[in-house]
């Protein structure tokens, strides 16, 4: 895995956005999966700046929501649709149906999985899945002990993610217990995959993710089975990494061709060619 360490979540931010970009500038109507939570906020907001400027096209972009409550609609205060629609959709100008999430009710929860597994498979697979961390290492809400090849499906919240994620609802009995989740099957088999992480209640997980051994029980770790996972991570989610002095010296070295190109406004061109994370071209 390809490990970016940099000093902050606005710098984080401005390079995810350069990755983004690279995939939007060789495939223009490119899938990306996106996360939901606030580690996406300062990303979105990049993106959509960019969008406004024109130094980047997601206007082609097909959307796919990486998880959601079940049971809550888009219109929901809480919803990750509505979250995605908010932070990014709007503020790029956007259209709504360049989202769509996971959904359903009750009984037909397998059905409207297997019915979305198939939209991704029809956009021509994901692209690019953004994707932020649990603090106990869960990715979407792949909870700790979800099978490394799963698909999108309904999960049950641990206790723990269940109690964290009482902002959202105002109170804990209110929090949906059940959720819908592309699986790390799902995951693993986008082209690329963007792990962001800031601050220090991440670094345990960062750290388990990245250089931990290959276990169900942090699923973020199934990420090392993906052959161009990127994870950029902030000073402080990348402080108990083992190998932070390899993955700067990396970093530093990094040949100009593999770099994801600057951006500037006006689709002005870079000098640098498209690269995928990774360093990797089709
Ligand atoms: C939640 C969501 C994930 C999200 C993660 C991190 O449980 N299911 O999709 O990436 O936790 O959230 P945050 O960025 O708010 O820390």
């Amino acid at each position: 895995m390809e490990v970016v360490i940099l000093p902050d979540p606005a710098a984080c931010a401005r390079y995810a956005a350069r990755v983004v970009a690279s995939v939007l500038a060789e495939r223009p109507g490119a899938a990306l999966g996106v996360a939901a939570g606030s580690t996406m906020e300062p990303l979105y907001a990049e993106l959509a700046r960019l969008q406004r400027e024109g130094a980047l096209d997601l206007s082609r972009a097909e959307l796919f929501l990486l998880d959601e409550w079940a049971g809550v609609d888009g219109s929901h205060p809480a919803s990750f649709e509505r979250f995605v629609r908010e932070r990014l959709l709007a503020p790029a100008g956007l259209a709504r149906e360049r989202l769509r999430a996971p959904r359903g009710e009750g009984a037909e929860i397998p059905a409207a999985c297997a019915s979305y597994e198939r939209a991704i498979r029809e956009a021509g697979g994901i692209d690019l899945q953004l994707l932020g961390l649990g603090v106990d290492g869960h990715l979407g809400f792949n909870e700790p002990g979800s099978s490394l090849a799963s698909r999108t499906r309904l999960k049950t919240l641990t206790a723990e993610t269940a109690a964290r994620s009482t902002p959202l609802f105002g109170r804990e009995e209110d929090v949906p217990r059940h959720v819908l989740t592309m699986g790390l099957g799902t995951i693993l088999e986008s082209r690329a995959a963007l792990l962001l992480a800031f601050g220090e209640a991440k670094a345990a997980a960062a750290a388990a993710a990245v250089e931990g051994p290959l276990t169900a029980s942090v699923p973020a770790s199934a990420l090392q089975l993906h052959p161009r996972a990127l994870a950029v991570l902030d000073e402080a989610a990348g402080s108990r990494l083992l190998r932070g002095v390899y993955y700067r010296s990396v970093l530093e070295r990094k040949p100009a061709w593999q770099r994801p190109p600057e951006l500037s406004s006006a689709r002005t061109r870079t000098d640098n060619p498209p690269v995928r994370p990774g360093g990797v071209r089709r």
